[in-house]
């Protein structure tokens, strides 16, 4: 499959990538963006119409990269624009407002329109994605925690970071480990390093975590219906069937031994010299019954 290595230029140490940022309409993509390169936060939401673009050059190692950036607008009004742009990009950000669910909850549908954009050329293992938890500073209004924002992202292989457009917070360290990754997945022939992202869950794991962190009570967490027993929950199946083995045997132990015993009482009443020390031996079988009962 084709990846999405850019052309090496003269200087073999100078990369030149394709940055492209993603999300819904006023999450602060353009915001995050001006902070890093103009060290300024606009308060006033001056709306993206179709594309902004920008150059910048950093330094990575001893590598010089030149950035293009192509700053989507996130406005479904816009669809018809960003299509033509989701070509031979190398880093993705993917950005969210931590106070807006929908945002967040957009995200699968933002991956889903880069795929389908990119049509055969979508090989997303040479694409860096960050995942920017944005707007972190208005707490009050929060209501994506970073659990739940850190697992849909590293589950997938993808980084994660908080921040802020507005303070700053997170805003530098989220773009060097961006370029550093797009830097390595470069010079790894184009194909994304996964462990140093990755913490382990497969995609049904992370989904089932989300389900037990997202349920709204204990049935819904272990996916059953309310009132079901023990048995179709599947906890521990092996361990409940040998206590009823065992209870059972018990049982059955403690009723042939009182049999006997009560047999060996009556003979006792009846001819005493016949029953000698075996009764006690009896008696003896009767209280281990009980214990085991217990
Ligand atoms: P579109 O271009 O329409 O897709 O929106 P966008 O995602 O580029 O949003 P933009 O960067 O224009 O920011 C939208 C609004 O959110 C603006 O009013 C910003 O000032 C505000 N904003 C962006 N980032 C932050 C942040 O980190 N904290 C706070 N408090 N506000 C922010
Ligand atoms: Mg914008």
């Amino acid at each position: 499959m084709e990846t999405n290595v850019p052309k090496r230029r003269d200087n073999k140490k100078s990369l030149r990538v394709k940055v492209i940022s993603l999300g819904n309409a006023e999450v602060g993509k353009s915001c995050i963006i001006k902070r890093y390169c103009e060290k300024r936060f606009v308060p006033k939401y001056l709306a993206t119409i179709g594309i902004d673009y920008g150059v910048t050059k950093v330094q990575v190692r001893d590598r010089e990269i030149k950035v293009n950036i192509f700053d989507m607008a996130g406005h479904p009004f816009f669809y018809e624009v960003r299509n033509e742009f989701y070509k031979d990009s190398q880093g993705v950000l993917l950005v969210y407002d931590v106070g807006l669910r929908e945002s967040f909850d957009a995200l699968d549908s933002w991956l889903g329109e880069m795929k389908q954009e990119m049509g055969s050329q979508a090989n997303m293992d040479s694409i860096v994605f960050v995942v920017c938890a944005n707007k972190v500073d208005l707490t009050k209004r929060r209501v994506v925690d970073e659990g739940e924002g850190r697992l849909w992202a590293e589950s997938r292989g993808f980084h994660y970071f908080e921040t802020s457009a507005q303070s700053g917070e997170g805003i530098n360290e989220m773009f060097q480990a961006f370029f550093s990754s797009i830097t390595d997945m470069c010079e790894n022939g184009g194909k994304r390093p996964v462990s140093e992202v990755s913490v382990g869950f497969t995609k049904e794991q992370a989904d089932t975590i989300r389900r037990i962190r997202n349920s709204k009570d204990s049935w819904d967490m272990l996916g059953v219906k309310p009132g079901a027993t023990r048995i179709p929950v599947g906890i521990n199946t092996h361990a409940s069937t040998c206590h009823h083995i065992l209870l059972w045997f018990s049982v059955l132990f403690l009723c042939s031994s009182s049999f006997f015993g009560l047999t060996r009482l009556i003979l006792h009443k009846l001819k005493p010299a016949a029953v000698t020390s075996d009764l006690l031996w009896t008696e003896g079988l009767l209280l281990f019954g009980g214990f085991l009962q217990k």
